[in-house]
């Protein structure tokens, strides 16, 4: 049910927004849109490995700690990102060179991070993007570090040590690129679902699936594709989230009032087809306003005109985006 309030359809529902430091520390109009359409917020970066331990010794907490300040003082719930992940490494992890040393790291990298937001953190992507781009068999798994010293065992010794640091948090496995029409994302389903079958069938804690949801403007959604892969997630009694969710509208036509209304209607498609009958436990966009996306780092606009991914305009004016997620919220 959409909210009351026309230009905040958003507030009160299940939906949060992630946070980039530099608006969030001199942007006045940020720091409101924030507080006032979202529930939860994430950080861009801040708890990625890069962030957070430059340096072996190191931990490096400001980021984190000043989302988890501005979450409580507008009484919202941080979301962590993330623990196990190929990318945002520093490049020290390169010299990870034992199996022992690698576990000690990462199980000494759980308890630290996850410890420190202990019972304030309630839900953790604990994992993000283990399957490879394009995935050759259904236990395809992608080279990391991790991958490389332990084997797929790293990702139950991760989920357990995150279970025994923090009993209460939802652990989450996130992924990418799951729901476009085209073989390649049939397979990355397939493989992901195989991972996420193998570790409930050992009883190891997960909690939650979570649907990055970068749409790309261009490509066709897999209504059945994504229906039947909720349903089976939900099956296993995970909860579906999506986590990450943004336009790409770079393939998309230029003007502003029509594109916009193609970013929602392909949103609404992707939305509708995760729930299938069910409610989605909470959507968060990769941002909030058009003023600050990660989408022309990637995907610029050839015709010179800025990207419009987001649920709010550059100006923060309410966009049909947010009214489609307010709706299937
Ligand atoms: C991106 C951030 O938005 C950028 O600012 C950063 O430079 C790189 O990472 N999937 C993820 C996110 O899980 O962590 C990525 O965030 C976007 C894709």
């Amino acid at each position: 049910p959409a909210a009351a309030d026309e230009a905040s359809p958003l507030a009160g529902l299940r939906y949060g927004a992630a946070v980039r430091d530099v608006p969030l520390a001199v942007e006045p109009e940020f720091r409101a849109a924030i507080a006032r359409h979202c529930r939860q917020i994430v950080g861009e970066g801040g708890l990625k490995w890069y962030d957070i331990r430059p340096t072996r010794e190191q931990f490096v907490f400001d980021a984190p700690d000043k989302h988890m300040a501005f979450a409580t003082a507008n009484g919202m719930t941080l979301r962590g990102h993330t623990l196990v992940w190929y990318g945002a490494m520093p490049d020290w992890t390169k010299a990870i060179a034992s199996a022992s040393d690698a576990e000690r790291l990462l199980v000494g990298h759980i308890e630290t991070v996850m410890g420190r937001y202990r019972g304030r953190i309630k839900s953790w992507d604990v994992i993000n993007e283990a399957i490879p781009d394009d995935p050759t068999s259904r236990s395809d798994i992608r080279p990391s570090i991790w991958q490389q010293r332990l084997g797929e065992a790293h990702f139950a010794l991760a989920l357990r040590t995150a279970a025994r640091v923090d009993p209460e948090a939802q652990l989450v496995i996130n992924e990418y690129d799951i729901e476009f029409v085209g073989d390649r994302y049939r397979r990355r389903r397939e493989a992901l679902l195989r991972l996420i079958r193998d570790l409930k069938l050992r009883n190891v804690p997960l909690h939650g699936v979570g649907l990055q949801g970068h749409l790309r403007g261009d490509l066709a959604i897999d209504r059945e594709g994504v229906a039947a892969f909720t349903a089976e997630c939900r099956a296993m009694g995970l909860a579906v989230l999506v986590t990450e969710l943004d336009v790409i509208d770079d393939k998309l036509p230029g003007p502003p009032e029509v594109r916009d209304i193609l970013v929602a209607a392909k949103a609404y498609e992707f939305l509708d087809a995760v729930r299938a009958g069910s409610p989605i436990d909470s959507i968060l966009t990769w941002g909030i306003t058009d003023r600050h996306t990660w989408v022309p780092t990637y995907f610029k606009r050839t015709d010179g005109l800025p990207n419009r991914p987001l649920p709010f305009d550059a100006a923060y004016r309410v966009k049909p985006l947010a009214r489609v997620i307010a709706h299937v919220l």
